[in-house]
């Protein structure tokens, strides 16, 4: 992308999502890192979001451009520091731009920046004092305007419950301070930028309408956004010249501004995490995308997103599409060996538990969310029915080259026959010879297929009366030798159905127990994922916890001791719901997995029931 791209409009005072963009984002198969950038127009905001994505120009600087649109703008860059990764740049344009006085919309852009980033900086000129964090005041409102279960009904700041639920999903945090002119000094003692920002986000003690109010922002800050950082910009340059930041030489900038924007700049390059969802699964372009569109369209309808709904919504459409890719990337891999048909069971087999491997993978690597393994067994499905198809059009192959090719051998015998040429005595001697290098013949030529012994069985049986008459025929015979050859020929005959019948339980056999081993395989791949993500979950987990104990332990220290109190049972609760939620850790074992397995025994057993049928017929 050369340039930012408008991601979200607003038009006539309605959110919509820009087609192209999203499209843009549909093309997108990285993990993403998101950074948004919120705060008021003309704060700068455009010079750091220019420096973050390494150009010079892009997202309009505030002195210059007029917003038309106030939405949300993106930037996608390849992440400087991640491999295989994209760094996904949101502009929120003109938020808090009183001019156009729209604050419904300014609240909802504001809802959105924390749903789609993992990393919210907050751009603000001057100093942190009241008139900054009121600045701030959608984060008062947030719970209105984000819900994280669909179950529950939006509240206050104060609602406790979901408070660790927002934790766990909640980007980080980073307050961009921008023309500080002061020095950084509480009390006459120098400290670091985040001392500050914690200083000034400090709360008052007492329950009077006037600490409520001063409180009620810090604390929201201090609950959603437990992850927090500051960086203290001085001016990048003299008041007259602002205006052209942006056609200026880095060198004719401050140099202790320069230095903070660097520090910045490899702070959010190596911090900021790859944007999750359903805790712990990462999320790509193409998902953002789906997240976008679901948001976007939710706040229209005049709803509160909510980010359980918008996940399953979709896992649906990711989920589908794994299916579809994984079945696309099976039916490309049995190409090959269908373009040789007819093979042997042992060559069809191989192709198909490779393909099978390979397909699961690509499904479980896309899908996610799966819980049931719904979209697993589904993807079995399709692939056992490719499967299926396959295996007759390897068979009906095999028969038409078995009996085409017997077809021809059998032609000298049958112009031999018109011309009566075994209707002599010693006939029968010549005609079994002949006979019997037919099927020499048919037996030296390779790459017959799965039906050969079956349709030589069915040739014997065809020549059968032709034999006889010609045993009957042939007067050099006594009654006694022509017995013994009848019964040489019946056994001949049998032995052929017996060969059929092997070859046709080596097919059945081959396939049951392929089958056996796809199913297995796709459990394991499952399992392998399931626990990985497990592992995601609890790492998420104990990076929202340590954040809240952090804060906790915080407040204890600043004599709050009644709301540490408060919080600590908050932090208990949060534990124990955890546990619930994973029956002590066994849960994947116990209960999704024996479930997922049991819809794969049932396409199974599907599969056999028609195999056998088939076999049986
Ligand atoms: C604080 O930092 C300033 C500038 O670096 C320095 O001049 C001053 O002496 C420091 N004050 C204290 C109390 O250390
Ligand atoms: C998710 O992203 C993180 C950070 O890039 C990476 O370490 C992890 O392996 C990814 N997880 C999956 C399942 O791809």
């Amino acid at each position: 992308m050369d340039s930012p791209m408008c991601l979200i409009e607003n038009v006539d005072g309605e959110l919509r999502v820009v087609p192209e963009a999203i499209k843009y984002l549909h093309g997108l198969n990285q993990d993403v890192v998101v950074v948004a950038v919120v705060g008021l127009y003309r704060t700068g905001k455009s010079y750091l979001m220019n420096k973050l994505a390494g150009k010079k120009k892009g997202f309009a600087l505030g002195a210059t451009v007029q917003s038309k649109t106030k939405g949300i703008w993106m930037w996608c860059v390849p992440h400087p520091v991640k491999r295989d990764h994209t760094m996904v740049l949101l502009d929120t344009e003109g938020l808090g731009d009183v001019e156009k006085g729209d604050t419904k919309n300014d609240a909802w852009i504001f809802s959105l920046a924390i749903l789609l980033s993992s990393t919210l900086v907050y751009n603000s000129r001057g100093t942190i004092d009241n008139q900054a964090v009121e600045n701030l005041q959608y984060v008062t409102e947030l719970t209105d305007r984000i819900k994280v279960k669909s179950s529950s009904a939006a509240s206050s700041c104060d609602d406790e419950e979901e408070d660790m639920q927002y934790v766990q999903f909640f980007p980080d945090f980073v307050w961009a301070v921008r023309d500080f002119t002061l020095r950084l000094e509480i009390d006459g003692r120098n400290v670091t930028e985040d001392e500050y920002l914690e200083h000034s986000l400090d709360i008052k003690k007492g329950n009077n309408k006037k600490s409520m109010m001063y409180n009620l922002p810090r604390e929201c800050i201090r609950k959603y956004f437990p992850s927090r950082k500051c960086f203290v910009f001085t001016s990048p340059t003299n008041p007259d010249k602002m205006s052209r930041l942006d056609s200026m030489d880095e060198s004719e900038l401050c140099g202790d501004f320069l230095k903070v924007a660097d520090n910045f700049c490899s702070y959010i390059f190596k911090q900021s995490r790859v944007k999750t969802v359903n805790r712990g699964h990462n999320v790509t372009g193409r998902m953002l995308g789906h997240l976008v569109n679901t948001y976007v369209l939710t706040i229209a309808s005049g709803a509160v997103p909510c980010l359980e709904n918008a996940v399953l919504a979709m896992a649906q459409i990711e989920n589908q599409a794994a299916v579809d890719e994984g079945l696309a990337v099976y039916q490309k891999g049995m190409e090959e060996v269908k373009a040789l048909f007819p093979v042997d069971m042992g060559q069809l087999s191989a192709h198909h538990l490779r393909s099978d491997h390979q397909a699961t993978q690509v499904f479980i690597s896309r899908s996610f969310k799966d819980e049931n393994g719904d979209f697993l067994k589904a993807l079995a499905e399709a692939i056992s029915k490719h499967y299926a198809d396959l295996r007759i059009q390897n068979e009906v192959t095999s028969e038409k080259k078995c009996k085409d090719f017997l077809e021809m051998l059998s032609v000298p015998i049958s112009q031999k026959i018109t011309a009566g040429i075994y209707a002599t005595p010693g006939g029968y001697e010549v005609y079994c010879n002949h006979h019997d290098n037919l099927v020499a013949q048919y037996r030296a030529e390779p790459n017959k297929g799965v039906r050969a012994e079956e349709i030589l069985d069915r040739f014997l049986r065809d020549k059968n009366l032709e034999k006889s008459s010609i045993l009957q025929a042939d007067k050099r015979l006594t009654e006694n030798e022509k017995k013994i050859f009848e019964e040489k020929e019946r056994t001949a005959v049998l032995e052929q159905e017996r060969k059929a019948a092997v070859e046709k339980q080596a097919e059945l056999e081959r396939t049951l127990e392929d089958d056996r081993k796809t199913k297995d395989d796709k459990l394991k791949q499952m399992e392998e994922k399931m626990k990985e993500h497990l592992k995601q979950q609890e790492l998420d987990f104990s990076r929202a916890l340590e954040c809240k104990m952090k804060e906790q332990k915080d407040l204890l220290e600043k004599g709050h001791k009644e709301k540490a109190d408060l919080m600590r049972q908050e932090i208990e609760e949060f534990k124990k719901s955890q546990k619930t939620e994973n029956q002590g850790g066994n849960f994947l074992e116990t209960t999704i997995l024996p479930i997922v397995r049991v819809g794969l025994d049932a396409v199974s057993s599907f599969f056999q029931y028609k195999l056998l049928k088939k076999t049986v017929l």
